[in-house]
């Protein structure tokens, strides 16, 4: 018998600022499945998240709703618990970065880093806006690209998404903040920094933990140089100020990931004998895991186990990364219904499907998982309800009809049961691994074999016979056996089923271990159905349900007098052709139709379009901007597009009737 380990277990922290969704749900579901299984085990495997309450857009997002960021964030924290637990997340705490315990944690740590040497206080120019009296972070200034070849307009402070260059905010042409629509000024102020570079040594011996490819990509940062990280943000801003610098507040990639110690500290300071520093002090025997994305795998990967080891903690044993989500191998999309919030999935569907399905695709590497939508409907139909729980509707109708609910006091073929029995550890090394697929094909190739046992032995024919009633009795307790022993592997996937189950067994909370022992000469509750066919009907509701949907972009304040406006000439025009521009991965080259004139343009809608869909489309082009210079040609214009970006860009069109050439006003 393995000896009971102590584990925390982490998932990332939602931003505050916005609705989970089924993306989200990847990796509560994923480390979900390992909690339980852990706890199945017999291990005491505690599990915490929070919200991520902090930083500008928080503050901003609240500023704009006319509210206080407190309120906004109790909002968020309300709907969040109410999904997880909707989706049956296990967590033992869910709790918030805003909150006293991380505030005491911050401040430690801090003090430690800078006691330890550990924090340089440097002065850093950055964009600062006058009128709205604040710095900008890079995404708050947008201006024309300075690469020459590029010159895009309308582009972020920190990197162009037509050429793809990086820079600073300053080297924007015409830069303007999102916030005010006012041309940022430079300013100093100064900042902390967390020199990460003194840690290369503990860090390059710490990688040896991580999934292949993530240490790998450290392997690469390292070969880069560790840069100072900066920790600090200015005022005003909405997260904890720095102790003895007022104005300046931690920024929130400092403090969110010290909210799994924090939200695990508030578990302890109401749980008795559940203790801080056995988790966290330097020698702890305890293991401590993050499920995370791979894209936040430079914060989880360097940083933290940097920062906890130099403020005198132990270092995370290991992050476990995964991949992202598409839909119909496509990222999700508002446009093609495909964005599908975790409240819009539990309106019409039961997380149980969805929980399955992520487990029958994850595997333990960062590879993106696609979820089809006719193979979610076909795989969790013909697995859960075709394969699994058929074995017990199939047997569970003779034991109470004809044998007043009690199950045969033995069975009629022990040694096939013992092959279900023995199939336990090298399911528990499935779990363990997070080799969650294969762990599902290996319990559904049990699961036909079950179903093969009862095709062979016909129950329905030979209960018409009286003297083989024995024999039904023995066929429908031995299957009834085995779906009891396919529901303690399955139970950390199919809490909700694995409940009702136990509920029909007469039984306490299966554990593991339970399967060496099977059920015997026990009355049973009558059998209710455990789970529904998924109704296509009902996922194309929660497909057209259609998702809240928020502005992505701050408008600009940009007041401009009518004869600016006017001296814009905006014109209809029809899109003769479409094509994609080799090495620009952006872009779309079109050629309009302007009635009297043809031209060649630009575009950066690469992302939402396909360039035969856009072939006769009318749109409206700006027909006076002086032509520009790019890369791959010239731009005789710009084509008017709505839109944060990526999938979500949505051509303007005119209306039916109008003609190229015409005029727009
Ligand atoms: O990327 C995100 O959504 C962050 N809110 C994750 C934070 S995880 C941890 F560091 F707190
Ligand atoms: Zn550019």
């Amino acid at each position: 018998m393995e000896k009971s380990r102590k584990i925390l277990v982490s998932t990332a922290l939602p931003y505050a600022n916005g609705s989970l969704h089924i993306g989200h749900m990847v990796e509560h579901i994923q480390s979900d499945i390992w909690v339980r299984f852990q706890r199945l085990r017999g291990h005491q495997c505690i599990s915490v998240c929070a919200d991520d309450a902090h930083g500008t857009p928080i503050m901003l997002a609240a500023r704009d709703e006319g509210i206080t960021p407190e309120e906004l964030i109790a909002r968020f924290y309300a709907e969040h618990r109410r999904d997880f637990d909707d989706f049956n997340i296990s967590f033992d705490n869910y709790h918030s970065t805003h909150s006293d315990e991380n505030r005491e944690l911050v401040e430690h740590i801090y003090r430690m880093l800078d006691k330890n040497g550990h924090i340089d206080r440097k002065s850093i120019v950055q964009a600062y806006d006058e009128k709205e009296g604040m710095f900008l972070p890079d995404r708050y200034v947008r201006g024309t690209c300075p690469n020459p070849d590029c010159g895009a307009a309308d582009q972020y402070g920190d990197s162009c998404e037509v050429c793809g260059s990086t820079y600073n905010p300053a080297d924007l042409k015409d830069a303007i903040s999102v916030i005010s629509g006012t041309k940022p000024v430079e300013r100093k102020s100064e900042h902390l920094f967390f020199r990460l570079a003194s840690f290369e040594t503990m860090l390059r011996g710490w990688v040896g933990r991580l999934q292949e490819g993530i240490a790998r990509k450290l392997d690469e940062w390292f070969d880069s140089g560790l840069r100072d990280w900066d920790i600090s943000r200015d005022a005003p801003y909405f997260g904890f100020e720095v102790p003895g610098l007022p104005k300046h507040y931690f920024y929130v990639w400092l403090d969110a990931p010290v909210g799994y110690m924090a939200s695990f500290k508030n578990l302890c300071d109401r749980t008795d004998g559940l203790d801080f520093d056995t988790y966290w002090k330097p020698d702890s025997d305890a293991e401590v895991y993050h499920f995370i994305g791979k894209d936040i795998v430079y914060f989880h990967c360097l940083f933290w186990p940097a920062v906890l080891h130099g403020a005198g903690f132990r270092v995370p044993t290991s992050v476990f990364a995964h991949g992202f989500l598409t839909i119909n191998g496509q990222k999700m999309s508002k446009r093609r219904r495909t964005f599908i919030t975790a409240r819009q999935y539990l309106d019409n569907l039961s997380p149980e499907y969805l929980r399955y399905y992520y487990a029958a695709k994850l595997g333990p590497g960062i590879d993106d998982i696609d979820m089809n939508i006719e193979d979610f409907v076909q795989r969790v139909n013909s697995d859960v309800v075709g394969k699994l729980v058929n074995i017990a509707s199939r047997c569970a109708g003779f034991i109470s009809k004809q044998f007043d609910g009690k199950l045969a006091p033995k069975l009629p073929e022990p040694d096939l049961y013992q092959l279900f029995a023995d199939a336990g550890d090298r399911l528990a090394e499935l779990y363990e691994s997070r080799e969650y697929s294969r762990a599902m094909r290996e319990i559904m190739a049990l699961a036909d074999q079950a179903n093969r046992y009862i095709d062979e032995h016909k129950p329905w024919q030979a209960i018409k016979d009286p003297a083989r009633h024995a024999e039904v009795h023995g066929v429908c307790t031995q299957g009834l056996n085995f779906y009891r022993a396919l529901i303690i592997y399955l139970k950390p996937v199919l809490p909700g089923i694995a409940s009702a189950s136990e509920d029909f067994f007469n039984s306490p909370p299966l554990n593991w271990d339970d399967v060496s022992a099977p059920l015997l000469a026990t009355s049973l509750q009558r059998f209710k159905p455990l789970i529904q066919r998924i109704d296509i009907k009902k996922v194309e509701a929660m497909l057209l349900t259609p998702s809240e949907s928020k502005p992505e972009q701050r408008s600009v304040k940009n007041e401009i007098d009518i004869d600016q406006f006017l001296n814009v000439e905006l014109r209809v025009a029809r899109i003769v052709k479409a094509q994609a521009v080799e090495g620009a991965d952006k872009l779309l080259e079109l050629q309009l139709d302007l009635g009297d004139e043809k031209r060649s343009v630009f575009a950066g809608i690469r992302s939402a379009y396909q360039p035969e869909d856009l072939q006769d489309r009318l749109t409206v082009v700006v027909a006076n901007l002086k032509p520009r210079k790019m890369r791959f040609g010239i731009s005789e214009g710009m084509v008017l597009a709505a839109g944060p970006g990526g999938e979500d860009i949505f051509l303007i069109s005119p209306d039916t009737g109008a003609k190229p050439g015409m005029r727009v006003r």
